[in-house]
């Protein structure tokens, strides 16, 4: 068998369950790499909660690196109760706003949809969220999240006053838009821009600009501009009218979680995060499931690989140009889901519950 393909993978399983479901992640590499004449450098590193207990960091100089140098970096989760008390420097979550910030991945692509399979998981009626397929586009690096000044200082009469600033200039409104753009020329066509126009000034150059990216560059796409509550409402009133949302740091975080929580399956779905292009066409990337890292089913081989699975689909697909190994994963996955295989986070009469090294066995049981 020639091999053909040297790509280097940086796996940061993270706390709580992010260690059991990067596993699966790995056996699946490890797969592809036997099977499929890939060559993956698989390489594995401590961050957040786990980084913290060795080094007294969420994250070192040296995996952050190691992460520079790689092609993919799939991450499995951070945080858990334990850290909850430290300084905003040391907490887990730094880790990742770093790794996001510092590899510019500005770009953060959090689809929600509905898996045929589990359309009654949802605690929306079926016909409402049946063929559901929603295309997130969140801004990550910049926003409320990283604007200065920020801080919390001493005022008068022993008060305190907290401060954080929302900030977007008119780039970082265009690169993200255009990456929204992009997607929806492949999809439905239709865009629809999230902001607060009607109070914020940063939400009002956000929607001019996006107006006028359009109409310079995409003329051919539809674009909606929609109020970031009423994009609230309208996701759980008809959430399938929307095909790509594109919107700031903040809104998409809090929108992003009511879109996957609509599908009812928060264990399967995947997320990107993506920079720009050097001039050789390579992109740093970031994958990591949607899901946080659930403490409290840590260690107990029950939850769900599959987010995970399929964020290292999203990782061949958009890092590595292997799309129809990211074909073969996602189809591995739905035939799992056909046979009746259910972890227990999506678990429902008549199915099969099994344990996550057993989801799996069973997806690379289908690869094969
Ligand atoms: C997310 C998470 C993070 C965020 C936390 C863990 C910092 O909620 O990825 O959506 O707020 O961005
Ligand atoms: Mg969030």
């Amino acid at each position: 068998m020639i091999k053909i393909k040297k790509r280097k993978i940086l796996l940061l399983p993270g706390d709580g369950i992010g260690p059991e479901v990067i596993f699966e992640v790995k056996k699946i590499i490890e797969w592809f790499n036997k099977n499929k004449s890939l060559d993956f450098e698989i390489e594995e590193a401590l961050v957040g909660g786990a980084s913290f207990e060795k080094y007294k960091s969420p994250i070192t100089d040296e995996v952050f690196y190691k992460a520079l140098e790689s092609e993919a970096v799939i991450l499995g989760a951070v945080g858990g109760p334990k850290w909850d008390g430290l300084e905003f420097s040391k907490r887990p979550e730094r880790a990742l706003l770093k790794l996001r910030k510092e590899l510019k991945l500005f770009a953060n692509l959090r689809p929600a949809i509905c898996f045929k399979q589990l359309v009654d998981a949802s605690s929306l009626k079926p016909e409402i969220i049946s063929g559901l397929d929603i295309m997130i586009v969140r801004e990550l690096t910049g926003g409320i999240y990283f604007g200065e000044p920020r801080g919390i200082v001493p005022i008068e009469n022993g008060e305190r006053k907290g401060t954080n600033t929302h900030t977007y200039t008119t780039n970082e409104i265009h690169r993200v838009a255009r990456v929204a753009f992009e997607l929806a020329k492949k999809r439905k066509n239709t865009v629809t821009s999230c902001e607060k126009s009607n109070v914020m000034e940063a939400g009002m150059l956000w929607r001019e600009e996006v107006q006028a990216l359009r109409d310079k560059e995409f003329k051919k796409v539809e674009l909606k501009h929609m109020l970031a509550d009423n994009c609230a409402m309208q996701l759980l009133r008809e959430p399938k009218q929307f095909d790509v949302i594109v919107t700031d740091n903040l809104f998409g975080d809090i929108l992003s979680d009511e879109a996957a929580m609509l599908t009812g399956s928060l264990g399967l779905l995947p997320s990107a995060s993506l920079g720009a292009k050097d001039k050789n066409g390579k992109m740093r990337a970031m994958y990591e499931p949607i899901h946080g890292s659930a403490p409290d089913i840590a260690g107990k081989n029950i939850s769900n690989p599959i987010a995970s699975i399929l964020s290292l689909s999203m990782a061949l697909r958009y890092s590595l140009e292997l799309d129809v190994e990211a074909d073969l994963l996602d189809a591995a996955v739905q035939q799992v889901l056909d046979d009746g295989l259910r972890t227990k986070d999506i678990m429902s009469v008549g199915k099969k519950e099994v344990s996550t090294t057993v989801m799996g066995d069973a997806i690379i049981a289908k690869l094969k």
